[in-house]
């Protein structure tokens, strides 16, 4: 008895960064030392900025506040409150359907960048409008672009296959002033292109980012997120992706992560001298090996692996540039310089 009760706990933690855990868990010591996220959630301090998550509230098994995170009414609700009080975003929604980005991770990956980042700038974290990053695959939710613009003030150009996400990320932008003059959001028209179509060569983009849709067919998605969905529900699910989120561009396309990170790290050698750190999130251990080949193969000058904790889930970040230690100082000096 006692193991199935640990059994089932640790499943349902595995599956969500969003997750409050049990009192017992004070503070997500595996979130970015600067992640806002690393407490539990102070539900009274939510409410007061989002009245409308008091009817989602209630006591988890812990006798804790907490919401139904089986339940995607609560956790959009949550998102809202999330980014109203530590990011000031006002207005934040998302088209039925559309994944329903876990805030702290997502805030990860724009701190670990920051990180490297100030590691080639004697340390200092290079903050302001100049510093000019790409999100490849913004989505409807807009998230690193409302992360980074509010915590380090950089620019962000947005691209997305799907003209349903850019009209959504559009006007998450248009409705919140706080971000609106540093975010540019783009359609992407080719399917097989990442930088072409979006940024051109003569241009000067310190930072590209990327959440690449993760699975290699609809059914693999669709069992992926039932999955997901039994493990944070008892209930019957028919339809997990049209009842937890995330459309199918999102979730998944052909060849999956492992393709779509290989063909993006042979593109970007086109434009080697426009961008100084290229990056992806690996969600899959195994797709490292490829994307590691293909990045040797191309000449890439120098390459890293952020490990990146989110609660039980590993994930890691692979960042690459194709400049010199010569090159990269000088584009420090060019561009971060006060
Ligand atoms: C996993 S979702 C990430 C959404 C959001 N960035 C997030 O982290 O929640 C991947 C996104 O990549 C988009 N996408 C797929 N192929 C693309 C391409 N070639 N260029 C730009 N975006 C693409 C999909 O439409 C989808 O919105």
């Amino acid at each position: 008895m006692l193991f199935l009760q640990t059994f089932k706990k640790k499943n349902i933690m595995k599956n969500s960064t969003q997750l409050d855990k049990g009192s017992a868990q004070k503070e997500k010591t595996k979130l970015h030392p600067r992640n806002k996220h690393r407490s539990r959630y102070d539900f009274s301090k939510l409410i007061a900025s989002c009245p409308d998550l008091s009817p989602f509230v209630r006591p988890n098994k812990y006798g804790d506040e907490s919401i139904d995170f089986a339940d995607p009414k609560a956790v959009i609700m949550l998102n809202k409150a999330l980014l109203k009080h530590f990011y000031g975003i006002d207005h934040w929604d998302i088209p039925a359907g559309y994944l329903t980005p876990p805030i702290p991770g997502r805030a990860n990956y724009i701190h670990y960048m920051a990180d490297l980042l100030a590691s080639k700038n004697f340390g200092k974290m290079p903050i302001g409008p100049q510093i000019k990053c790409l999100d490849i695959g913004v989505g409807a939710n807009c998230i690193y672009p409302i992360i980074g613009s509010i915590e380090y003030g950089w620019s962000f150009i947005g691209s997305d296959t799907d003209p349903v996400a850019i009209e959504s990320a559009s006007k998450i932008v248009e409705l919140n002033p706080a971000i609106r003059k540093n975010v540019e959001l783009k359609l992407q028209a080719d399917p097989n292109d990442y930088l072409y179509n979006i940024i051109d060569k003569n241009q000067h983009i310190d930072l590209t980012i990327c959440n690449p849709p993760f699975h290699a067919s609809l059914a693999e998605a669709q069992a992926g997120t039932l999955r997901k969905v039994k493990n944070l529900s008892r209930k019957k699910v028919v339809d997990p992706i049209k009842n937890f989120g995330g459309q199918n561009s999102e979730l998944w396309c052909e060849g999956g992560e492992k393709r779509f990170v290989n063909k993006m790290i042979r593109e970007s050698k086109k434009f080697s001298a426009s961008c100084y750190w290229f990056s992806s999130l690996i969600s899959k251990e195994s797709n490292l090996k490829s994307a590691y080949a293909t990045l040797e193969k191309v000449e890439a000058a120098e390459f890293k692996t952020i490990p990146m904790g989110q609660g039980n889930k590993k994930s890691r970040i692979v960042a690459w540039t194709f400049f010199s230690p010569e090159q990269q100082k000088m584009w420090v000096e060019k561009r971060w310089g006060e």
